[in-house]
């Protein structure tokens, strides 16, 4: 019998087919909120991925981004992002995967993160490891705060009240440099690859980013809020990082918090205008 992990990875890949269909016929998009993006893809991907998830597990939980899922009667809970990337896959800009994680208890159990663009499966299980394309995946051995490339993410909900960009400021001066590539979940994959050293954000759900977390647990790093505090799926930040650089990340998140700026915003003068 297939595992969890090989019945998520299944389903993975049918969806991900899917998107890339929907992806090369361009489709227009809705908007749910000011900014935030949804497209028929977002729906008929996820509609594939309940009905498969029923299917296998029909006393399964499934919490899924586009309101298609449902209460179980079981202890085992799946997440589902049918769609991670929206906006980027209605501007025809290729970042986007599909991601489903599985919670047993409370406990991330299983998880995978599906890119079709790249035919990059990157998945995790508990106490087995992390895997790229059944590779084992290992986050970076970076160790100094100035010599990471990092990523971040800012929401497409009441972002004008999010505070992002003072800790963007000071980790695009401190590090080789930020990306905001526009997909929670391939950050977090990228960081247990060791493509990426950190990334954080504030305000994600739990469909953003299960999958992510126990890939980057299961790839040796390190999870938390931004405050160094247990990370929740629920919680209102997250900081996930190769553990090298956890402490020095905290260190300048604490200041930016307090309304310290390490490296102050640059005055604009007269002459630069
Ligand atoms: C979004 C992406 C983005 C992140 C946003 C998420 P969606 O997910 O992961 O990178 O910055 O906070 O909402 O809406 O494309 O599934
Ligand atoms: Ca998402
Ligand atoms: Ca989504």
């Amino acid at each position: 019998m297939p595992s969890y992990l090989e019945t998520a990875m299944e389903i993975a890949r049918e969806s991900g087919a899917l998107l890339s269909k929907y992806f090369e016929r361009r489709v227009s998009f809705e908007l749910k909120g000011e900014y935030d993006l949804v497209t028929e893809a977002d729906r008929a991907s996820e509609r594939l991925v309940v009905d498969r998830l029923l299917t296998y597990f029909p006393a399964h939980s499934i919490v899924a981004e586009e309101g298609g899922g449902r209460q179980g009667s079981s202890e085992y809970c799946w997440y589902v992002d049918p769609l991670d990337g929206t906006t980027n896959f209605a501007h025809g800009f290729p970042v986007f995967n599909v991601t489903l994680a599985l919670e047993r208890a409370g406990e991330l159990v299983a998880g995978c993160i599906y890119d079709p663009t790249r035919e990059e499966m990157f998945a995790a299980e508990l106490g087995v490891g992390a895997f790229l394309n059944n590779r084992r995946i290992r986050v970076s051995k970076v160790g100094k705060l100035e010599e990471t490339l990092v990523a971040t993410g800012f929401p497409s909900r009441r972002r004008h009240q999010n505070l992002n960009v003072h800790f963007y400021y000071q980790m695009g001066m401190l590090t080789h440099g930020v990306r905001r590539a526009g997909s929670a979940a391939l950050d977090l994959a990228y960081v247990a690859s060791g493509r990426l050293d950190a990334f954080w954000e504030f305000g994600l759900n739990p469909w953003d980013m299960a999958a992510g977390v126990l890939l980057v647990r299961e790839a040796g790093g390190q999870v938390t809020d931004m405050l160094g505090q247990p990370a929740s799926l629920r919680g209102p930040h997250i900081l996930a990082d190769n553990g090298l650089v956890h402490q020095g990340m905290l260190g300048l998140f604490g200041e930016v918090f307090s309304g310290h700026a390490r490296v102050p915003l640059p005055e604009v003068s007269p002459a630069q205008r």
